[in-house]
């Protein structure tokens, strides 16, 4: 492919400000010689277009977006009465939290949240040997926790007993454990390359590794997917014997974020753990305002990613200019990354993209500035 038709979800809060800029940058970059985006922008979902329609999305979203080859998206959320029954959408019978509709209706299983330190981004973990985080958590991303099925028996009474089914599959362990072996792959090449930070494990075979998969799982407590992932993990990771494998259990491996993050690769974990663990890993970076992530389908590229910042809308900034813009742009580059590897432009792009966001952080990372200001710096800096 060689052009590629975007949709721009602004979304809520913030969202619609980091976006703004961010189409900018991605329209410097098109007409200097970047890939053809054609980028169609959608109101929805958002509690705006819920005002006015009475629901977040219009009925035929998926038909309507299946046509794009890519979804970028801004940030999602209102500070609306807590059983406002319209936080919800209803989807295949199952009610779901519009982001999680997309993702399931994408069947996008994996989520990415790369997690590096950059110079000039706040580093919140004294140790020096912190500045050199620099992990990938990829997610499980269409089962576990977030299946959706439950319920409440007896609602509002003091009897009152709610049920959150977790369910996790074995194809759904295998392909996602796989996906983290094929990117230690190709981090263990980039290192060889010297394009990446150095890094040594101890591998299967007694030498040294130079990418690692770290499972994280609760298997003290909950045996049944903890076993099973154990399990289908040493298997998958039997045939990649470059590649140096670990075990976390969630709680330590929190421990561990903070006192040892240089010690983590490629981590990866079930949907709710790997939420959790993101959200820490975020601020081993400097923070929500710097961590970008992507939502994919690696078995069927014809399922429309979607790309979208860990952040949310942050209502309590949002209108203000303030925002910072760095993980939506980080964001746009993770999608311009995904472009790269069928388009060349797009590949070239990507790393003009990222390289003046970095020179932006090194420059005035850490001080106080609107969102475009940041903007009006990076898009100066793409050269
Ligand atoms: C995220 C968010 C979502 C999630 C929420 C908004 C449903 O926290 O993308 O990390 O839990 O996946
Ligand atoms: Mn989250």
């Amino acid at each position: 492919r060689s052009h590629w038709k975007v949709a721009v979800m602004p979304g809520d809060g913030i969202g619609p400000e980091v976006m703004e800029v961010t189409v900018r940058a991605l329209r410097a970059l098109v007409d200097d010689g970047g890939p053809e985006l054609e980028l169609v922008e959608y109101g929805w979902p958002s509690h705006a277009w819920h005002r006015e329609h009475g629901r977040m999305m219009p009925e035929d979203w998926r038909e309507q977006l299946a046509g794009h080859d890519a979804i970028l998206l801004g940030a999602l959320g209102d500070p609306g009465p807590l059983h406002d029954p319209n936080r919800y959408l209803l989807s295949d019978g199952v009610s779901l939290q519009p982001l999680l509709a997309l993702r399931k209706g994408f069947d996008q299983w994996a989520c990415e949240r790369p997690a590096v330190l950059l110079d000039g981004a706040p580093q919140y973990i004294r140790d020096d040997r912190a500045r050199d985080v620099d992990m990938l958590v990829i997610r499980e991303n269409s089962e576990g926790e977030y299946v959706g099925q439950g319920g409440r028996l007896r609602p509002g009474t003091p009897d009152e007993v709610a049920t959150q089914m977790e369910v996790f599959t074995r194809r759904g362990a295998e392909r996602i454990f796989r996906h983290a072996f094929e990117r230690a792959v190709i981090r263990a090449a980039e290192r060889e390359a010297g394009r990446r930070r150095q890094r040594e494990f101890p591998s299967p075979d007694g030498g040294t590794a130079r990418a690692q998969v770290c499972l994280i799982t609760k298997r003290n407590a909950l045996q049944y997917w903890g076993d099973m992932y154990t399990e289908t993990f040493a298997a998958v990771a039997a045939d990649y014997p470059a590649i140096a494998t670990h075990h976390e259990l969630v709680d330590a491996a929190c421990m561990k974020f903070v006192t040892s993050p240089w010690a983590f690769d490629v981590v990866v974990a079930s949907n709710l753990q790997g939420d959790i663990l993101t959200d820490l890993a975020a601020v081993l970076c400097g923070g929500m305002g710097v961590a970008p992530s992507c939502n994919l389908n690696p078995s069927d590229r014809h399922q429309p990613p979607m790309f979208e910042p860990t952040h949310g809308s942050a209502p309590d900034i949002a209108g203000k200019n303030i925002a910072g813009p760095t993980a939506m742009l980080l964001t746009a580059a993770m999608m311009l990354d995904w472009m790269g590897e069928e388009d060349a432009r797009a590949r070239k792009a990507a790393a003009r993209l990222r390289e003046a966001v970095e020179a932006d952080l090194r420059a005035h990372g850490g001080s106080r500035r609107s969102t475009t200001d940041v903007a009006d710096a990076v898009i100066a800096g793409l050269g």
